[in-house]
């Protein structure tokens, strides 16, 4: 089947079934201080493994409530070609108090080296459903980036006072963040904290914002709406500029323009945080 039919396919599966789950009762666990998972992000989950694993056995999977969990998965992990990276639920939070800020993301990693190195290579195809909003991203490497069938592009802002940035809150990086909040808060027109990082990216990928920026995420939360950025035409990176490594947590996803200004507001910004 065709990767990113399967995939959008998928998303959408996953979205409507927990919309279903919103009308049966809420199952709330804290999986760290802060960190929330519920009965709807296990059960998308569950059904989004089963069917890679139905359409493309030899694929290994990372995702958010499963990772290295499964007898054999690890061997398989590195010893696979593909790798599909999945959120179930990416925006949890808003999901257990109602708020329809949230989605499922799915993306396809292809290793580009023979060696069984964690995660060296790049994101190929990349879907993030909002089920509440109907809002569909997807994006296939060099092909482009559409929501809900429309080709996007991201702002053409050119500087930070005049940009609409968003932000996000890790639990464990809470303190880490608030120096940049502030600072981003007096240099910036306006900041949204929105609860799910793969609409925030995916709204920095259409225009709605200039960029995005936080510290502490994971694989899931970034490798299909970074793709999508820049797909749009964005800029991603780790928050010092350099080369975004899916495993490393911190992003700059930007409209392209404002990326070096971004990154020299957030670097001093860093010093003062620790010293
Ligand atoms: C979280 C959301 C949130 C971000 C957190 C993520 P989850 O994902 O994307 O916006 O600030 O860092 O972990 O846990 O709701 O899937």
């Amino acid at each position: 089947m065709q990767i990113l039919k399967f995939t959008i396919k998928t998303a959408k599966q996953a979205g409507k079934l927990i919309l279903n789950e919103t009308k049966k009762p809420l199952h709330v666990w804290e999986k760290s201080k802060g960190d929330l998972v519920t009965n709807a992000d296990k059960k998308s989950e569950k059904f989004i493994i089963e069917k890679i694993k139905k359409n493309f056995p030899s694929h290994a999977i990372l995702a958010e409530e499963n990772s290295f969990t499964h007898p054999g998965h690890k061997e398989k992990f590195f010893n696979s070609e593909y790798i599909w990276i999945i959120d179930p639920l990416d925006g949890t939070t808003n999901f257990a108090h109602h708020l329809p800020l949230f989605a499922v993301s799915i993306a396809l990693f292809k290793k580009t080296s023979s060696k069984s190195g964690y995660l060296e290579g790049e994101v190929i195809a990349g879907v993030v459903y909002a089920p509440v909003l109907g809002e569909l991203f997807y994006a296939e490497k060099g092909k482009g980036a559409f929501l809900n069938g429309k080709k996007i592009k991201v702002s053409k802002t050119k500087k930070l006072e005049k940009s609409f940035i968003v932000t996000g809150i890790t639990p464990e990086q809470k303190e880490k963040n608030l120096p940049y909040i502030v600072e981003m808060v007096r240099s910036s027109q306006a900041l949204r904290r929105l609860g799910a990082a793969t609409i925030d990216l995916c709204y920095v990928a259409c225009g709605r914002f200039d960029a995005h920026w936080e510290f502490g995420l994971h694989a899931w939360d970034v490798a299909a709406a970074a793709l999508i950025l820049q797909e749009a035409g964005g800029k991603v990176t780790d928050t010092k500029g350099g080369l975004l490594d899916l495993t490393a947590g911190d992003i700059l996803a930007t409209n392209g323009n404002i990326h070096n200004e971004m990154r020299r507001h957030l670097i001093p910004c860093a010093r003062s945080s620790v010293g």
